[in-house]
């Protein structure tokens, strides 16, 4: 028997990555899954490899693509119990000192509208949904930059931090019907894309050659962290069994990098 057996949910970004990898675990756990991306390259590979999973092509930033990939999974699987807030996009650690003013600017825009307003406008689209369901979720995909500088620049990190307030303002507001919580993952090797504004629509942390090492060398776990290594967390969030009293909560999935420490800085102690 499965965590998630009977329940129905939707992934937004859940074609590629860290989203992929919920999507896959969560039907391992019994649920019928929907997927919203952006991607028709991404989204030609699930169709092909999990031919039940609902796909909606879309953008997250508009509410009228949230609106059809809901429809299209109330329409298949009869009701929506789980909202996972995923899609996203990086900023490459792009420097404020550096980036000219117009760019700047233009990657805000783009990056809170898809890791901020993406959330937000999916939690609209999907309430009505999830009101009508037993023991309604929501999960949220954030990253150690919700809470640490230097996981990525200025307006990653910003929008990240953003994330955690939506995640308690919704957990406040939407309390006692919807429980709303977060997963934060560290560095992990999938095929996150930065902002088109600052020409990064085809940068990829796969052709990073040093993400692997510097992910492991910032993580006191020293583990080079995979799209699979989260999906407990949002397994758990996701279950009304195992999660009944959880909600306003973020759980680091990173190695440990929220008490990375000056030992593990200087190389980690001799045990
Ligand atoms: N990879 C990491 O190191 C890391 C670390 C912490 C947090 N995260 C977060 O994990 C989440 C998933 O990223 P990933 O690393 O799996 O990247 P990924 O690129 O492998 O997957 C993201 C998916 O989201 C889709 N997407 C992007 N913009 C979209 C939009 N506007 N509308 C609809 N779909 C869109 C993409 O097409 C892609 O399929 C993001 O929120 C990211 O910020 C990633």
């Amino acid at each position: 028997m499965g965590w998630l057996d009977g329940r129905s949910a939707l992934v937004t970004g859940g074609a590629s990555g860290i989203g992929r990898a919920v999507v896959e675990r969560f039907l391992a756990e019994g649920a019928r899954v929907a997927v919203l991306d952006a991607s028709a390259e991404n989204i030609a590979a699930l169709r092909k490899d999990l031919p039940d999973v609902v796909v909606t092509e879309g953008d997250v930033s508009s509410f009228e693509d949230n609106e059809r990939a809901v429809a299209a999974t109330v329409a298949a699987h009869g009701g929506l119990n789980t909202f996972v807030g995923n899609a996203g996009i990086f900023d490459y650690f792009a420097p404020v000192a550096t980036t000219p003013g117009a760019t700047l600017s233009g990657s805000f825009d783009e990056i809170f509208s898809v890791n901020v307003k993406g959330y937000l406008l999916g939690v609209k689209a999907s309430l009505p949904a999830l009101l009508e369901s037993s023991s309604p979720s929501i999960v949220f995909t954030l990253s150690n930059g919700a809470f640490l500088p230097a996981g990525g620049g200025s307006v990653y990190t910003a929008s990240k931090h953003a994330a955690v307030g939506l995640i308690r303002q919704l957990a406040y507001e939407l309390a006692p019907r919807v429980r709303v919580n977060g997963v934060a993952p560290g560095g992990t090797l999938t095929d996150l894309r930065g902002a088109s504004a600052l020409g990064q629509a085809e940068t990829s942390l796969r052709d990073a050659a040093n993400f692997p090492d510097l992910v492991r060398a910032t993580n006191p776990l020293g583990i080079v962290q995979q799209p699979a290594d989260h999906t407990g967390s949002y397994v758990l969030l996701a279950s009304p069994e195992n999660a009944a009293a959880i909600s306003g909560v973020v759980i680091n999935s990173d190695g440990g990098m929220q008490v990375r420490g000056l030992v593990q800085a200087a190389g980690g102690a001799d045990l």
